[in-house]
């Protein structure tokens, strides 16, 4: 049996946070030992909004540099940057003529993006990218958080349209989402997403963030009314998702930790919340502190090398199969 393939991105808009730790970026690291990884920073995709081109560099890197921190192997997962392998952008052409405009006007994305005074073509057409992107190396899984299951969705149906008409060429991937984590909740809003373009940085807690940061926000999370703490969606979603967060770090269940926190007080509780987030990710703050930018640019520089030679023998296939060469 080979070994089954496995493609994720994540955009280097702004810092990765543990929504992205707990939802992605976990499991990414895990599953290298189990499949072919393939894993890249999308930094295509952060075009669709308005970006500084110095910092737009520097983000890129600052990503690079994480993922390798969180323990992305470039001896077992090939990393790279999107925009140094062209075909992801010659295969999105290509399946943009089979997408539905219907499809794509109802992606949440794009919807709120929309709604936020985000109007281009790319922001409409993201999730053909995102597509071309998985199926570029025909991997059979995605590993993401729950907001994307719509995008994978309309990668299925891609691939069922091409497939139709051209004969059985894509895989249909699978999305990999975790039990718990898979999405995290602002820490100043439990009913929106914690996520990187959130204009409060105290929403979110990035993953590099020292240990006082880390209490801090913590601290100053919104809790819900009452005293207990309890895992109830409904009426407690502040404290629920900070049990999520426990849960997650402590690899405890939530029921558990509810049970034992119950009645140590919201103050106690968030304390024990930062401890372990802090202990959880101290190993990638350090590792990320001993990397040099230099050594991320040559791993990524090597990663597009391999990516490409992999993307094109993608690509002469399917050139030859659509018509486009003999
Ligand atoms: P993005 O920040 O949109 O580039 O997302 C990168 C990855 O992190 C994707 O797999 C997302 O599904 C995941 N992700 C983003 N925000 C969250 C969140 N709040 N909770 C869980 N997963 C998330
Ligand atoms: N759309 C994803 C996000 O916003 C990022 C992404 C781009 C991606 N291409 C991908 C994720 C391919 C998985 C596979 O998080």
């Amino acid at each position: 049996m080979s070994t089954k393939r496995v493609f994720s991105g994540i955009q280097p808009s702004g810092d990765i946070h543990i929504g992205n730790y707990m939802g992605a970026l976990r499991n990414w690291v895990a599953m290298q030992d189990d499949y072919a990884t393939i894993y890249c920073v999308v930094d295509l995709h952060a075009l669709t909004l308005p970006q500084d081109p110095a910092r737009l560099l520097q983000a890129r890197l600052r990503t690079a540099k994480i993922l390798l921190a969180a323990g992305i192997d470039p001896h077992h997962s090939m990393l790279y940057f999107q925009s140094q392998v062209p075909q992801h952008s010659e295969l999105s052409w290509i399946m943009g003529t089979l997408a539905s405009m219907g499809h794509l006007g109802r992606m949440t994305q794009y919807k709120e993006k929309e709604d936020k005074g985000g109007q281009n073509l790319g922001l409409f057409s993201y999730p053909v990218l995102m597509a071309a992107d998985i199926l570029i190396h025909r991997v059979h899984a995605v590993p993401v958080g729950n907001d994307q299951t719509q995008h994978l969705e309309f990668t299925r149906d891609l691939v069922g349209r091409f497939n139709a008409r051209y004969g059985d060429f894509f895989p249909l991937p699978e999305q990999i989402s975790p039990p718990v984590g898979a999405r995290v909740m602002s820490l100043q809003d439990p009913s929106s997403k914690m996520s990187k373009s959130d204009p409060d940085p105290g929403s979110r807690i990035i993953v590099t963030d020292d240990a006082d940061t880390i209490v801090s926000k913590l601290r100053r999370a919104v809790t819900d009314s009452g005293r207990e703490v309890a895992y109830d969606l409904e009426e407690k979603p502040g404290i629920s998702n900070l049990l999520d967060i426990l849960a997650a770090f402590t690899g405890r269940g939530v029921a558990q930790l509810a049970e034992e926190y119950a009645q140590v007080g919201y103050g106690r509780f968030k304390d024990v919340v930062a401890e372990a987030v802090i202990f959880g990710l101290q190993p990638l703050r350090q590792a990320y502190l001993n990397l040099e930018d230099s050594q991320v640019k040559q791993i990524m520089d090597e990663g597009a090398r391999q990516a490409r030679t992999r993307a094109e023998e993608t690509m002469t296939a399917l050139r030859s199969l659509i018509g486009l060469s003999d």
